[in-house]
């Protein structure tokens, strides 16, 4: 399947280096071809290719939004047409004062969902900091892996973000539709809070324990 990547920053940059070296076919849908952030992500992900946006977006079958909430607008209008693709959002509305940033009336999931009505829209890769899409990795737990919660309105949208999920070391949880997403939302705003706030550090996770009947 081929990605593209709106927004190389932090997340875009963990996300795209990690699914190229899965061996993935990765392009960064580029506003400037010569940006800091498209060159730092070309120089450390050498696998991984920049395209012209529009270019780039065209020939994905699976495009990730990795640009600031407030962006998303504005990007996903520059991306043409979207019709049919998968669209996996990995974007947070997070208020300055750590609040939800869209005060709770909608999720930022289906706020996406309604700017691209014809893209299949997943949440997914929202509720950890990027330091941990950077390196999933938790040893010593046996065969416990972190948990991946995702979210989204098309089945088999949701398995195609689970199976990339599972090839970036983690277990995908499906919560159900788009209008889910207001509950993972609230998990980045505890995942912050903890690791960012009270200090607790970027290396935590959730893991999924389910009893075995
Ligand atoms: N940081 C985290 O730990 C974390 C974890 C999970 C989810 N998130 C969410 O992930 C998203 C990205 O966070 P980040 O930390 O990766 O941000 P970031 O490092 O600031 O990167 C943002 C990226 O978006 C690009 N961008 C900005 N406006 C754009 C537009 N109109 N069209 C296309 N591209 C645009 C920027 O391009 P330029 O470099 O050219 O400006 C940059 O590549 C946010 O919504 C955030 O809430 C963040």
């Amino acid at each position: 399947m081929k990605i593209a990547f709106l927004g190389i920053g932090n997340v875009g940059s963990a996300l795209a280096g990690n699914l190229a070296g899965a061996d993935h076919d990765v392009s960064i849908a580029a506003r400037d071809l010569n940006s800091a952030t498209v060159q730092a992500a070309l120089a450390q992900s050498p696998a991984l290719r920049a395209q012209p946006l529009r270019e780039a977006v065209a020939a994905a079958d699976i495009v990730f939004l990795a640009t600031p909430f407030e962006a998303n607008e504005a990007a996903l209008e520059s991306a043409g047409d979207l019709t049919g693709k998968v669209v996996v959002d990995c974007t947070n509305p997070v208020a300055a004062d750590l609040s939800h940033g869209l005060k709770n009336e909608v999720s930022g999931g289906e706020f996406v969902q309604k700017l691209v009505p014809a893209a299949k829209v997943v949440k997914a890769f929202t509720i950890y900091g990027f330091e941990n899409f950077i390196d999933s990795s938790y040893p010593g737990y046996g065969d416990l892996k972190p948990a991946m919660l995702i979210a989204g309105n098309d089945p088999d949208a949701k398995g195609t973000v689970a199976s990339l999920s599972e090839d970036l070391g983690w277990v995908p949880v499906d919560t159900g539709d788009i209008s889910m997403s207001l509950h993972l939302e609230y998990m980045t705003l505890l995942w912050i809070k903890m690791a960012r706030v009270q200090g607790r550090g970027a290396g935590f996770v959730w893991g999924m324990l389910t009893r075995q009947p």
